[in-house]
């Protein structure tokens, strides 16, 4: 995977230090401080977001003229620390805490997606969706899914027992159980090839647009620190739960344009291994996580929370890019151009 192509002066300073320099220069630092200090919504903001990202990519598959001994640099943790200060306020700024009750962990779950009231992509796309549309989707989707399963898998050693158990049954489906040609990530980079697109691991980022990044990156905040694995598991939970449904819908969309299951088995995989990991994600590891810990359920619930918003971003960006006629890839350009 190459370095992406910056998207302002922090991105431009960072890449710059770590292609060529062993640690980084005082002036990325003081674009990082610059950066926090004026963002004004870090969640939508592109060089921030980006950065954020890099800095994540380093514990992922690293990049090829990157040294990986960029992963554990203090200096290089202490500039994402900054980044990772603003991002998580954004996040608890954007989401309104739902009150913890007594009620099992998978009703409140529930009751979160219940009341989510976002715009619905996948009936967006299986009603109207084009093939330029759909494109446009899975380059956004392609920061994700190329390494599905792996935010999430960060949590696995920082929890124990019938959760750990459940999480770990969860994620080997993730992974294919066992057969790498049914990956997740596998069956969406087979989804990617057959609508033309490069499924190559990272190849889209430069046209991925900053929510593409912005969801990710919150899933490896909560992924990689400990303090964060309620918030893990519960983001798990969302996705899980908010997955097989919409994964009907996006296949139905696929095979109105003509595509046969050799295509639409990335979406048909998930309507029915979701509807098992439903229960498992939410009655089995966030109910067990909260049984042994109910301190971490406020957590579980703002990572289910999160998940939703991210995929609200997801969809206002789309949507209102299409609506306005015009690409909702980073910078205006088309796949077609
Ligand atoms: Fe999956
Ligand atoms: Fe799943």
């Amino acid at each position: 995977m190459q370095l992406p192509k910056p998207r302002g002066p922090l991105s431009t300073a960072l890449c710059a230090d770590l292609a060529g320099g062993r640690t980084l220069r005082e002036a990325t630092f003081a674009a990082a401080h610059a950066l926090v200090a004026a963002a004004t919504d870090p969640l939508t903001d592109d060089d921030l977001q980006l950065s954020l990202a890099i800095c994540y990519e380093l514990h992922y598959r690293g990049f090829d003229e990157v040294d990986d001994d960029w992963e554990w640099d203090p200096e290089l943790l202490r500039l994402r620390a900054l980044l990772e200060q603003r991002h998580t306020a954004a996040l608890c700024a954007l989401v309104t805490p739902v009150e913890v009750t007594d009620a099992p962990v998978d009703q409140q779950l529930a009751a979160v997606i219940a009341a989510d009231d976002g715009p619905s992509l996948s009936r967006y796309l299986a009603k109207h969706g084009t093939v330029e549309r759909w494109r446009e989707y899975l380059t956004l989707r392609s920061v994700y899914h190329l390494k599905e399963g792996d935010p999430h898998t960060w949590a696995i050693p920082r929890i124990g027992g019938r959760a750990k158990a459940a999480m770990v049954e969860i994620q080997a489906d993730e992974y294919g159980g066992g057969s790498p040609g049914r990956m997740h990530s596998q069956l969406f980079a087979g989804l990617m090839r057959d609508l033309d697109l490069d499924d190559g691991y990272g190849a889209l980022w430069d046209l991925a647009p900053t929510v593409a990044f912005t969801s990710v990156n919150t899933m490896s905040l909560f992924g990689l620190h400990r303090r964060w694995r309620g918030a893990c598991l519960g983001h798990l939970a969302a996705v899980e739960m908010t997955s097989s449904e919409p994964s009907r819908r996006y296949s139905l969309g696929l095979r109105r344009l003509g595509f046969g299951e050799g295509t639409t088995v990335f979406y048909d995989e998930h309507v029915e291994a979701d509807a098992v990991h439903e229960q498992i994600a939410s009655v089995d590891m966030c109910g067990s996580l909260v049984a042994e810990d109910p301190t971490l359920t406020a957590d579980v619930l703002f990572g289910a929370q999160c998940s939703l918003a991210m995929d609200g971003l997801a969809a206002d960006h789309l949507l209102g890019a299409w609506k306005a006629g015009r690409s909702a890839l980073h910078g205006e350009r088309s796949l077609a151009a």
